[in-house]
């Protein structure tokens, strides 16, 4: 299976250190944070990758990462013009995907304990549609929040509820089949202009291809100072 890793966006949250540094380049524990997001990939056997980031930000990503050899992976970059949203990132992938008839991604802010492989395994025996990881998080308002059907599938997402009625949140860990592309095509950016996840997973969830796991281990969205501090402590615990 191929990976998408979207690694653009503005990092608004993270300002003054997102003016001169992209937020997945920020130092979390002893690396860059996008370190994490290929070490996890690498943990479950993915190695054929692609970076979607920013053009400011994409001479730093190559001088660090270069091919991905030292890294054990085979890294493809794409450019992100405009950061107009998740799912215009996801988009610039197509080509990359190919004739792949699955594929993960992640985003590359979420920092997360958890092995990938048995979320993969089980997304390769579903016969088709999305899967979206869950997480119970104190904080579910900062996410895009399930709302649950009767038979316990997920019904819609709600982007960024005031008030969510579950406490878990949809993680930045999606797998796709490679519909997701049609279904981007006819996304329309939403009130804050941009082309958003949710509205593809709702797509769907409202076609009854949405299915869901859940994650046990921590994962930490490291998009505020707060997080990114968490994220720092968790990975230098167990640090040499
Ligand atoms: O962390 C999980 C959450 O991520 C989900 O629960 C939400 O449903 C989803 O919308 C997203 O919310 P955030 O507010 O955290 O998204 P953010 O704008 O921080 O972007 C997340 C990542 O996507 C970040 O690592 C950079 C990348 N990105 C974002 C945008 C807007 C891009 O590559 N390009 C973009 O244009």
């Amino acid at each position: 299976m191929k990976a998408v890793i979207l690694a653009g966006g503005t990092g608004t949250r993270l300002l003054p250190l997102t003016r001169i540094l992209n937020k997945h380049l920020l130092p979390v524990g002893r690396l860059p944070m996008i370190s994490y997001s290929l070490e996890k990939l690498k943990e479950a056997g993915i190695t054929d990758i692609l970076i979607v980031t920013s053009k400011e930000a994409a001479g730093m990503f190559a001088e660090f990462l270069g091919s991905g050899r030292e890294f054990g992976v085979l890294l493809t970059y794409r450019i992100q013009e405009d950061a107009g949203g998740i799912a215009q990132a996801l988009e610039l992938a197509e080509s990359f995907v190919g004739g792949e008839r699955k594929f993960i991604v992640l985003l590359g802010d979420n920092l997360f304990e958890e092995p990938l492989a048995g979320h993969l395994a089980a997304f390769e025996k579903q016969p088709e549609g999305a899967m979206v990881l869950l997480k119970r998080v104190p904080d579910p308002h900062r996410y895009g929040v399930p709302v649950f059907g009767p038979d316990g599938r997920i019904e819609r997402i709600e982007e960024k509820p005031p008030q969510p009625q579950t406490d878990f949140c949809v993680t930045g860990i999606y797998l796709f089949d490679e519909t997701v592309f049609r279904l981007i095509a006819r996304q329309e950016p939403s009130k804050r202009g941009e082309l958003e996840i949710t509205d593809v997973n709702n797509a769907y969830a409202s076609a009854g291809l949405l299915a869901h796991r859940t994650m046990e281990g921590w994962l930490i969205d490291a998009g505020t100072f707060e997080s990114l501090q968490e994220a720092s402590a968790r990975m230098m615990e167990g640090a040499p």
